[in-house]
């Protein structure tokens, strides 16, 4: 069903671009490998649009890290494991919590990131299921726009790095098991180019875009997971799709988030009547992990007919709101709602894929040169539900792993030179796409959203099955390769989601609302064979959290 390409090239006859390292993305994750590796090689990062336009952008709350005088590395463990909901590999969560601090301080003293303070000390903030403060923000509830500048402008002036914007990686390209570099496509479309590397890193974010409603923005197609599980590689746990409890309900694309942050700061998830809903649910309240108020909210919606609730923030300073967050400020009353005297409309939105391209501890996939860093990327650490302000430090942290493993397996030689061709048969049914694309993202949502069933799941894989031609459509266009980079993406999560027969984190099935740690403490890893998914489960290698190992402060 999924073809090995999507467009049919021949590398002899392609002009081709050489380079040491190329970085598919330019997101936290791509820009920070980036900027590591062209320390010490020649560097090409690649982005489909700007390079300032990723998720991280719009990323509001911040980084956590254990940076505050009483928190503990234990207590950002124990908060990861928890969230995580069984599924989070302890190991790459200890890589991610130890080396955390560093990498911000680094942003920090390096890369002159503006991090919000208080009294010359690091202001940090709380979000869902952190036991403490340790939040760092910038500019109130703009730290992805902060993050991305700091790094962009610190790449832009590297003299071993190269910036291609506008132009769109189309498949990775594979001789003899190892990964050589990849197809470019330039121009919207109009010339395609070979890139040669020795390393190559996907680093091209998340898949949002498969939902009708999503914060992330139109560049989030799924386009890194895609075409690594074209190439071979394993992708793992892509069933844990996070839906973020706070999108503002209005009708935009994407949707606005209303940072968790704010809820940190005490606002009330409240119902029609401001009663608040979280209350009684969990000790954390409106904190609660981010699967467990989106499971609340869906419920309460459903018991009194709505579809959405309402944040309320009226009994917080209105000149600390203003301050503390600015761009949902703004936002808000450019919508007509003024937080100050307003309830905010909030609905849950698709937000984050938990899982990705399978990786070690130094982001190295199952094929030999190709490394996968940042949401598109499964390092192990999210299980079954990111913790808030996690991501923005997996890229960090993992970015730099890889650029070390690149740096210690590096061994300049001749550049992989086999010509590679491939013959895309222009066979697929007649469809309007951006119709089917509209139809796909519907069903997605109906069936494939936040609760799930055994009957709409099995509909959605009927309704993939009977429009599989799209993917042997060969599309030039950037538009329609994004569609068959989404429908792939959005069949492996509706394949994980039927066979995951449990509810865990943020995948949850009304047909089997427990979980079921004896059957499904598992991982389901998805592989293409012979041009179908062949799938495996993997044991969850986590030891008791009892067992876990302890840190010595100081
Ligand atoms: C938020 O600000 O609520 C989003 C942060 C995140 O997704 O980690």
């Amino acid at each position: 069903m999924i073809p090995r390409y999507l467009l049919s090239f021949d590398t002899e006859s392609l002009p081709r671009i050489e380079c040491d390292v190329l970085v598919a993305g330019s997101g936290v994750a791509g820009l920070s490998t980036a900027l590591a590796a062209s320390r010490y090689a020649d560097v090409l990062l690649v982005t489909k649009s700007g390079l300032q336009d990723s998720t991280t952008r719009v990323a509001q709350g911040g980084i956590a890290a254990v940076l505050g005088e009483h928190d503990t590395l234990e207590a950002h463990v124990k908060d990861t494991l928890v969230a995580g909901a069984g599924l989070s590999d302890p190991e790459a969560t200890a890589v991610l919590v130890e080396e955390g601090p560093a990498r911000v301080m680094e942003l920090l003293r390096e890369f002159d990131a503006r991090f919000d303070t208080i009294d010359g000390r690091l202001d940090l903030t709380r979000e869902g299921g952190h036991s403490t403060a340790r939040v760092v923000h910038a500019r109130g509830d703009a730290t992805g726009s902060e993050v991305e500048s700091a790094l962009g402008r610190a790449l832009t002036s590297e003299s071993r790095a190269r910036v291609m914007e506008n132009a769109f990686v189309v498949d990775l390209l594979v001789d003899g098991g190892v990964c050589v570099g990849a197809l470019v496509s330039m121009d919207r479309g109009q010339n395609l180019a070979v890139v040669r590397s020795h390393s190559t890193v996907i680093a091209l974010g998340g898949m949002g875009q498969v939902y009708l409603v999503t914060t992330n923005p139109p560049v989030c197609t799924g386009d890194g997971v895609a075409m690594s599980f074209r190439a071979g590689a394993r992708v793992g746990d892509v069933e844990f799709v996070q839906f973020h409890p706070t999108a503002l309900h209005i009708p935009e694309e994407p949707k606005f988030l209303i940072s968790e942050a704010l809820r940190g700061e005490g606002a009330w998830l409240v119902d029609f009547e401001g009663e608040r809903v979280m209350e009684g649910v969990h000790p954390l309240a409106e904190l609660a992990p981010r699967d467990i108020v989106v499971a609340r909210m869906v419920e309460v919606m459903k018991e009194q007919g709505r579809n959405h609730l309402y944040l309320d923030v009226r009994h917080m300073d209105p000149d600390v709101l203003r301050s503390r967050f600015p761009t949902i400020y703004e936002h808000c009353l450019e919508a007509g709602i003024d937080i100050t005297r307003n309830r905010i409309p909030v609905s849950p939105a698709a937000h984050y894929m938990s899982g990705g391209v399978l990786t070690d501890m130094w982001g190295r996939t199952d094929i030999e040169g190709l490394y996968a860093c940042g949401e598109a990327a499964c390092t192990g650490v999210h299980g079954a539900n990111r913790l808030a302000s996690n991501s923005l430090l997996e890229g960090l942290v993992f970015s730099h792993r890889i650029a070390e493993a690149i740096l210690r397996g590096h061994a300049p030689g001749t550049m992989g030179s086999a010509s590679i061709r491939a013959r895309v048969k222009a066979s697929g049914p007649h469809v309007r796409e951006e119709l089917l694309k509209g139809n796909f993202r519907e069903v997605m949502t109906d069936s494939v959203g936040m609760v799930r069933c055994e009957k709409g799941l099995r509909e959605a894989l009927e309704f993939f099955q009977a429009n599989a031609g799209v993917l042997r459509t060969e599309y030039l266009d950037v538009a329609g390769m994004e569609l068959k980079n989404m429908f792939t993406v959005g069949y492996l999560i509706a394949c994980a989601a039927a066979r995951r027969l449990e509810s865990r984190g943020c995948h949850r099935r009304r047909d089997h609302p427990e979980p079921d740690d004896w059957n499904w403490r598992r991982h389901i890893d998805m592989r293409l064979v012979d041009g179908d998914v062949s799938f495996d489960t993997r044991p969850q290698p986590s030891k008791p959290p009892q067992e876990l190992k302890t840190y010595t402060t100081g």
